[in-house]
This record gives C-alpha cells, sequence and structure tokens, in this order.
C-alpha cells in the first residue's frame, strides 16, 4: 500500500524544495527507502532514536487501549480526546484492541501522516486460540500433545488476526499452573514444564513464522513474566511466593523456550513474585531476561501494571511507581498512563537514566522495523485481504482438525463409544449441547456469538439414529465480558421431567454438561471444581433412570469427576472447542475419530488436594509403613493420587508398551527405546511418554518428570519401536544458585501412556 503523502514529500525532497523541512524528521517511508537494503535494522534503529526528543522516546514506550473498555478497566483520565492529542504529538507507540482494517488503518494514518516522525504504531491484540475463526482453547489444544498441529493453530490465528489490522498477539501464555481453581489454567498448557516449553515452542513458530515481516505473521508475547499461575490459593492476581528451585525449573523453562524461538515480546504480570511485584522486578526482567537469555526485545507490562504497584504496597505514587518500572526493565505500559505523564520529569531530575529510556524505545523500534512497519506501516491494512482471509474455509478445516486431536477420553466401559450409527435411540441433554457460545470459551473477543457448530448440530449431521434432545433449563450465555453478567442456572429445574423422560425411552443418553464459556479465564477463580448450578442433580435424575450414559464434559479447567467416574459408563473430556466444537464431539463420539488427547494437568478427587501436580516431591515419609501408621504424609480423608493424572487418556482401541532398554552411551547420554503394539481393533494414536527420576540430588528431585513423548500412529495389531535419546538438557536441572547442573548418580527411566507407568529401567550415571 503506497502512502500517497509520503510520495508527494519525496518527490519535493527529490527535486529540492525547501519546504521539505522534515529533512531529519524525515517520514518514515522517505527514511526507509533512502536506506541502502543491506543497512542493518539496528544501523537503522539507532538513525532513527538520534532524532528523537525525550517525549518522542518516552511515546514509543506508551500503549493505549482503543477507544473502549475491552479488557481491563480503563484508567479514569482515559479520555479519547487525550489519546488522540497524544497520538498527534507522537506520544503513542503501540494500541491494543483496535481491530479492523479500517479502524487501524484510521489510527495508523495519525500516527505515520499527523506527527513529526511518522513512526508506526504497533497494533496489539489478544490473539489466544483464534481471531474469529476459533480453535480450541489452548489447555485443550495441548491435550492433544501433537506440536505441528499447535503450531498450525497459531500459524491459522495469526493470518487470520493479521488481515484484520493487527501485528502483535499477547500470546502465548507459557503460565505453568498446578492449580486448577485459577481460571487462566484454560489459557497456558498445563502443570508441566517439558510439555508446556515444547508447547510454548511451537506456539512461538506458528506466530511468528520464519518471516515476522510477511503480512500474515505476527509477534509473539510470551506472559505473564513471571509465576502468575502460582498464585495462592487459585485466587485471581494473588500473591506468588514460590523457591528457588520452582522457579528456574518449572516456572522458567517455558519462557526460555519462547526467547530459543525468537519471541519478539515478553509481557510482565500482574502478581509479586516474592514480595516485589513483577512489574518492578529488575531480577526478572533486567537480570534474567535481558541479562541471562539476552533477550533483545521489548517487555510490556500487564494492563495498568505499573499503577498497581501502589496497592501492592511497593510504590508510594505514580512517579515513584513509573521509575520502579523503568528502572526494573518494563518497555512499554499498558494503560497506566504512567510512562506518558511522569517519565520525561524523572529523567530531567536525574532519578531515571535517560539510557534506559533509549534502550526501551530501541527495542520497541527494532520489532516495528522487523515487523517491516517501516516500509509500509499499512501493510496490514489491506481491505481485499481482510475480507477473502477472514472466516476462510481452511481456517474452519483447521479448527476442526486440532479440536478432534484435543479431545480426551476418560472412561469407556463396555465400549459404550463409539456409538452406533444406526437403529439407536439417543436422548441429548443440557444446555450446553445446543449452546454455540460458551465452546468458543475465554478470549474470543473478535469471534461472533453462536458461532460455534453444537453438538446438537454435529450430532445431526449423523442421520442413522433416532436423536431427541431435551434442553433444560438455559444458562445465560454473557455477550461479551463486562457488557453482560455470566450466570448459570442455579435454581430452576421445571425442565427435569421432560429430560428424564427423553431419557428413558433412550438407548444411550448423551449428557453435555460442564462450564459456560466465560466461567474460566481471566478473573474467574472457583472454590469448588463440580459441575456448576443444577447440572450435578440433573445427572443423577438422569442416571436414576437410564445408566447408559456418556458424559461429554464442556470446560476450561480439571474438574472433580469422582461420582462421575464411579457411576458412568463413559466420560469425554471436551473442553472448549472452538468454532468447530460440535462436529469434533459427534465425529469423535460416532467414532470417525479415534480420540488420542492426554490431560495436561492432573484432575483432582477433591479441591483440598489442590496444588495437585504428577512431578511433586517426595517428603521423608512418602508411604504408609504399615496400614495402621498415621504419621506419613496423607489425607484422612482422601487419597494422595488424583482422580486422573497427568498424561492419562483413552482410546478406542488399546497399546501395549514393552521391551523397555536404556543404554548409557556417556556420562550425559542415555538411549531409551521400548516396542509400542496396537492390540485394538482401532487404528489409533498414542502418545508415548518418558519419564526421569533422579533418585538424588544437591537439591532434591520431582518424584519423576517428563523428559520427552512421541506420537505414534498405529493399525491394529502393528507394532513399532521407539527411540528417545537423553542429553544433559534432560538429565540435568536448575540448583539453587541457578545453576544448570547433571549430577551423576541412579536413575529410572519410566515409559508409559500416562505419568503412573510402571515400565522402568534403572541407570547410573
Ligand atoms: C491480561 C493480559 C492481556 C491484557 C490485554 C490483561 O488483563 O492479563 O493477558 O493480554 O489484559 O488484554
Amino acid at each position: 500500500m503506497i502512502n500517497q503523502s509520503l510520495i508527494i514529500g519525496l518527490i519535493f525532497c527529490l527535486f529540492g524544495i525547501q519546504s521539505c523541512k522534515k529533512v531529519d524528521s524525515t517520514t518514515t517511508k522517505e527514511r526507509s527507502s533512502s536506506l541502502s537494503s543491506v543497512e542493518h535494522i539496528e544501523q537503522k534503529v539507532t538513525r532513527l532514536l538520534n532524532q528523537m526528543t525525550l517525549e518522542e522516546k518516552i511515546g514509543q514506550m506508551n500503549q493505549y487501549n482503543g477507544f473502549w473498555d475491552l479488557t481491563g478497566p480503563a484508567p479514569s483520565n482515559g479520555d479519547a480526546a487525550k489519546k488522540y492529542e497524544h497520538l498527534r504529538k507522537g506520544y503513542v507507540g503501540s494500541m491494543l484492541n483496535l481491530r479492523g482494517v479500517e479502524n487501524v488503518r484510521k489510527i495508523q494514518k495519525i500516527a505515520v501522516e499527523e506527527t513529526r516522525l511518522g513512526i508506526p504504531l504497533i497494533i496489539g491484540f489478544d490473539v489466544i486460540h483464534g481471531y474469529e475463526t476459533l480453535s480450541p482453547i489452548p489447555l485443550a489444544e495441548s491435550a492433544s500433545w501433537d506440536l505441528e498441529a499447535i503450531k498450525k493453530s497459531a500459524e491459522v490465528a495469526a493470518e487470520e488476526a493479521a488481515a484484520a489490522g493487527i501485528n502483535w498477539t499477547f500470546a502465548p501464555m507459557v503460565d505453568i499452573s498446578r492449580d486448577a481453581r485459577w481460571g487462566r489454567v484454560m489459557e497456558g498448557a498445563g502443570e508441566d514444564p517439558y510439555l508446556g516449553s515444547k508447547i510454548a515452542f511451537a506456539r512461538v513458530q506458528g506466530f511468528q513464522g520464519s518471516d515476522l515481516s510477511h503480512h500474515s505473521t505476527l509477534a509473539a508475547c510470551a506472559k505473564h513474566f513471571a509465576a502468575y499461575g502460582f498464585a495462592e490459593s487459585g485466587r485471581e492476581y494473588n500473591t506468588a511466593d514460590i523457591g528457588t528451585s520452582t522457579l528456574n525449573n518449572s516456572v522458567f523453562p517455558p519462557f526460555q523456550a519462547t526467547v530459543d524461538a525468537g519471541v519478539r515480546t515478553f509481557m510482565n504480570s500482574f502478581n509479586e513474585l516474592n514480595g516485589i511485584p513483577a512489574t518492578g522486578n529488575t531480577y526478572l526482567q533486567r537480570d534474567i531476561l535481558k541479562g541471562k537469555w539476552e533477550f533483545d526485545g521489548f517487555v510490556v507490562s500487564d494492563w495498568g501494571s505499573i499503577e498497581e504497584m501502589i496497592p501492592h504496597g511497593y510504590a508510594k505514587d505514580n512517579k515513584h511507581a513509573a521509575q520502579m518500572a523503568v528502572n526494573a526493565g518494563s518497555d512499554m505500559d499498558m494503560e497506566s498512563y504512567l510512562y506518558v505523564n511522569e517519565l520525561a520529569n524523572l529523567v530531567r531530575e536525574g532519578t531515571v537514566k535517560e539510557a534506559y529510556i533509549d534502550d526501551a524505545a530501541k527495542r520497541i523500534l527494532r520489532v516495528k522495523f522487523e515487523l517491516g512497519l517501516f516500509d509500509d506501516p499499512y501493510k496490514y491494512c489491506d481491505a481485499q485481504r481482510e475480507k477473502e482471509v477472514i472466516g476462510q474455509q481452511a481456517f474452519h478445516e483447521a479448527s476442526l482438525d486440532m479440536a478432534k486431536k484435543s479431545i480426551v477420553l476418560l472412561k469407556n466401559e463396555n465400549q459404550l463409544l463409539p456409538l452406533k450409527k444406526q437403529g439407536q435411540k439417543i436422548a441429548l441433554i443440557g444446555a450446553l449441547a445446543s449452546d454455540k457460545t460458551s465452546p468458543l470459551g475465554s478470549w474470543r473477543i473478535a469471534a461472533k456469538d453462536n458461532s460455534a457448530v453444537s453438538v446438537l448440530e454435529g450430532m445431526q449431521a449423523y442421520t442413522g439414529n433416532q436423536l431427541t434432545y431435551a434442553k433444560v433449563a438455559d444458562v445465560s450465555l454473557g455477550k461479551t465480558k463486562f457488557t453482560e453478567e455470566v450466570k448459570i442456572n442455579t435454581t430452576d429445574k421445571s425442565e427435569f421431567t421432560q429430560a428424564i423422560a427423553v431419557a428413558k425411552k433412550a438407548d444411550v443418553v448423551v449428557m453435555v454438561l460442564g462450564e459456560i464459556g466465560y466461567q474460566s479465564g481471566e478473573g474467574r477463580s472457583r472454590t469448588e471444581l463440580g459441575l456448576p448450578g443444577v447440572q450435578q442433580e440433573l445427572l443423577e435424575a438422569v442416571y436414576n433412570v437410564n445408566k447408559n450414559i456418556v458424559l461429554v464434559l464442556n470446560n476450561g479447567r480439571p474438574l472433580v469427576l469422582n461420582w462421575h467416574q464411579e457411576h458412568l459408563p463413559a466420560i469425554v473430556e471436551a473442553w472448549q472447542l472452538g468454532t468447530q466444537s460440535g462436529n469434533a464431539i459427534a465425529q469423535v463420539l460416532y467414532g470417525d475419530y479415534n480420540p488420542s488427547g492426554k490431560l495436561p494437568m492432573s484432575f483432582p478427587r477433591a479441591v483440598g488436594q489442590i496444588p495437585i501436580y504428577y512431578n511433586h516431591k517426595n517428603t521423608g515419609r512418602p508411604i504408609m509403613p504399615t496400614p495402621s501408621t498415621v504419621f506419613w504424609s496423607h489425607y484422612q480423608d482422601v487419597e494422595n493420587t488424583p482422580l486422573y493424572p497427568f498424561g492419562f487418556g483413552l482410546s478406542y482401541t488399546t497399546f501395549e508398551y514393552s521391551d523397555l532398554q536404556a543404554q548409557v552411551v556417556s556420562t550425559n547420554e542415555v538411549n531409551v527405546s521400548v516396542t509400542l503394539r496396537n492390540t485394538g481393533t482401532f487404528t489409533g494414536k498414542e502418545v508415548v511418554q518418558l519419564y526421569l527420576k533422579d533418585h538424588y540430588a544437591s537439591v532434591t528431585r520431582p518424584v519423576r518428570e517428563l523428559k520427552g513423548f512421541e506420537l505414534v500412529r498405529l493399525e491394529p495389531n502393528e507394532h513399532k519401536k521407539i527411540s528417545f535419546k537423553l542429553t544433559e538438557k534432560e538429565l540435568g536441572f536448575y540448583n539453587n544458585a541457578g545453576d544448570f547442573v547433571l549430577e551423576p548418580g541412579d536413575f529410572s527411566i519410566f515409559v508409559g501412556g500416562d505419568s503412573t507407568t510402571n515400565l522402568q529401567s534403572k541407570i547410573t550415571l
């Protein structure tokens, strides 16, 4: 897209017309076109920086929300007039929540054509699991353990969002969490740092592609740095207080993986970590991220998190908050208004070094150059492309593929599933079964309400059976995050009778129950993890008349499912699967797709077990020496184990593992192999998982840790030898000095289909 006024300006300059007074303050188009193609981005950044006033540099560090209140509370002084004024002065470097080519172009035009230097804006948006065509929520995608599919899903999300004018996504969220009470577990990859790192890497690759300047890729943002997922008691935004070992071995690895993948931005977090808010945390941002990991992109604050250092009890006032955030390495202020209002004075009075401002502005400009915004600030603003790309059939196909891969079969007694395709009376029960909004899950800002395929629609595509639907007491679904209260029915049982009547006549009852779309996500912590509202009562009422129930769960977090596991013959974990939800579920129920998902988080037996995670430590009293002994690490009322362990998931076929071999090649290399056989009657995929236990070390190690996995597809009776190589990276760990070490000693290697596998081999290094 060529900008006319720039061309006119350039022509004037070429002819030496004196009115072209912006020589050193040339507009960006002129500047970039006059640079030789070999000139490095760093030189371009430095040259531009040298032309900037202090206020303009600080302007780059200021990010405003679009002109409506979308993903967080707007500050009281956040009036649109002020924002426009700042835009025109070049005091804004980025906008978020602006979308649609027309809107973005309008604002970009102000930055490019009305400011002194014409520096384009970087446009951020929460493209978390898609833009308009939604993929499963990230936790669900993680259950696929399919890195190629996850990467593809991010690629699709990037292409669709980039067509709508966006060039920066606030994703992936790579926070490890062991607490299902925390609503944002839906947005991450679960509890494990190894799986989480692989997924983090894949997502960054998917969003950013191999060419960041391409019009269909986005700059990614690893968030929330750090330990946001360790909020005490699972309560949103709460304090995180964790030790060095957990920080280094569990929290940091996925973040480091995003740096390895070349992620261009980071977001810090709302929480304090060990007494210091992440936003004002020099150790996290300067020492670790920009120092040890040599990250050369920029760090954006979370929404208002600079200002929030005041209620945290860390900053005295606005000025103090701005000072501490910038000194600690927060480069861009999202919606606190504090950089734009306070930083210039802080620099003038010497409290903040100008070098920090230069460094922050440089980092932001670098990413803008890499995105190609200086070559063409409107490259993401092609109305024709927007029309053609958004909602493409290919995106729906990718979304369906990802959705099927994300489903986890938790129970299937007497092969109730897959359902027979002919001659059956099927009762479909539950408001979520016809719901076309909830499956979109949380973070669906650009998706249209009612745009998901419902389970009812998905099942209606199979016409060989008689399908009867009983909706039963609607849920109120909430249109957008702030404009409509999210409610779930807690009282109305008036339609139970109808559901029971339908169930009585059925051969099989499919019940779709769980959480509505906005019951998980930001600000959606819960203390109870059962089925909300009257759903449990409904389930039991139906069970009393027909026990042949397939429970299909729609939820954004692990739930407590003891009754269900004990009583129901079949349970399908279908999360919130996005736009193609109903088709994916129906294809799995009818056996056109054999489920292969494995849980990325442990499902507790009771909320009181939380935090519960497979890679815990052993304690000095791990097991009961004799049945009568009290004094060992346990509960009186519930056993220690989760109901469904990490890595667990069934298939319509069965797999057998044999012949595990572990061979020490050298002190830092071990080869492992195992044979996997499909012993059932369906073609199926299995996630072969390798766990390591380091028996003793200078810092105690978990009872076992995932260190490898492979997704293997086998025909019935086919077998395959699977090999793994363990190197220093898998065999070592971070000690409490933060050094990565490999200590010789005894190790056990476990291989199998979930984290409780007993097939093991011992080695000594
Ligand atoms: C969230 C971030 C998000 C930001 C912008 C915040 O409330 O914590 O993850 O990117 O809002 O929408």
